[in-house]
């Protein structure tokens, strides 16, 4: 396992760094500011007209998009249930050093921090590939398993938040393979959201269906996707 490292991002909310990839799990000019934009204000906010929301998340890593999400989930009381596909988890010690429900507060002003703690806590206790009621609105199944390989319930999902480590260490997963599994997963008029937005990406997801809408992306970068099946 490659070693990894906590740092405090631009906007003061931690994250984990991989040295030997120089890759970090969020973005280096906020971690909480890219998550809000990317996969709750341009993925699950797009979805609140529905009675219930179904995610599918590529990549649980800290658990930072699903606790954002539950939340959301419980401050808008919108019944969200949120699938997350991991290969590599991360440690129960790196988890307890990492104070992202601590950072939350500042941005979620109408959660209590000891509340967040215990959800968070919650989230990282909860068995692998079963379903887990976390709060009134909130059903967690952490799925043990790689993006590559992993069989998907097709038509299921309405937002499929794609959080993947970058093209320039991963290669391998930004590809038509993945991104088809991820698009037939989606139900019609289903949305794929993530952080990337380079030429490739773009391609890949056009060639298998996707109508690519560019948006502005996370604080320090300048474009982010939107990919909807329709
Ligand atoms: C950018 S991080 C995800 C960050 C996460 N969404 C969060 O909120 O902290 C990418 C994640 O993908 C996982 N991963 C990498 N390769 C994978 C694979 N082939 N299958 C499943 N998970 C993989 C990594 O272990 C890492 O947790």
């Amino acid at each position: 396992m490659l070693k990894r490292e906590i740092k405090i991002t631009a906007d003061g909310s931690p994250t984990l760094y991989i040295p030997a990839w120089e890759e970090s799990y969020h973005s280096k000019h906020g971690a909480l500011q890219e998550a809000l934009h990317v996969f709750i204000k341009n993925g699950w906010d797009r979805f609140t007209q529905q009675s219930e929301i179904k995610v599918l998340e590529y990549g649980f890593g800290t658990g930072l998009n699903a606790l954002l999400t539950q939340a959301k989930a419980e401050e808008m009381k919108m019944r969200t249930r949120y699938d997350s596909i991991e290969k590599f988890p991360v440690s129960p010690d790196e988890i307890n050093r990492l104070p992202i429900p601590q950072t939350m507060n500042s941005f979620l002003d109408k959660n209590e921090e000891s509340l967040l703690t215990k959800v968070f806590k919650k989230i990282h206790d909860s068995p692998w590939d079963e379903s887990v009621e976390i709060s009134a609105y909130f059903n967690l199944n952490k799925i043990f398993g790689d993006f590559k390989s992993i069989e998907l319930q097709q038509n299921h999902y309405d937002v499929v938040y794609f959080d993947a480590f970058g093209k320039r260490v991963q290669p391998e997963l930004w590809t038509e393979q993945v991104f088809e599994k991820a698009y037939a997963s989606l139900r019609m008029g289903g949305l794929l959201t993530t952080y990337a937005s380079n030429r490739q990406t773009k391609r890949a997801l056009l060639n298998i269906g996707f109508e690519v809408e560019k948006l502005a992306g996370p604080p320090g970068k300048r474009e982010m996707i939107n990919a909807w099946k329709k």
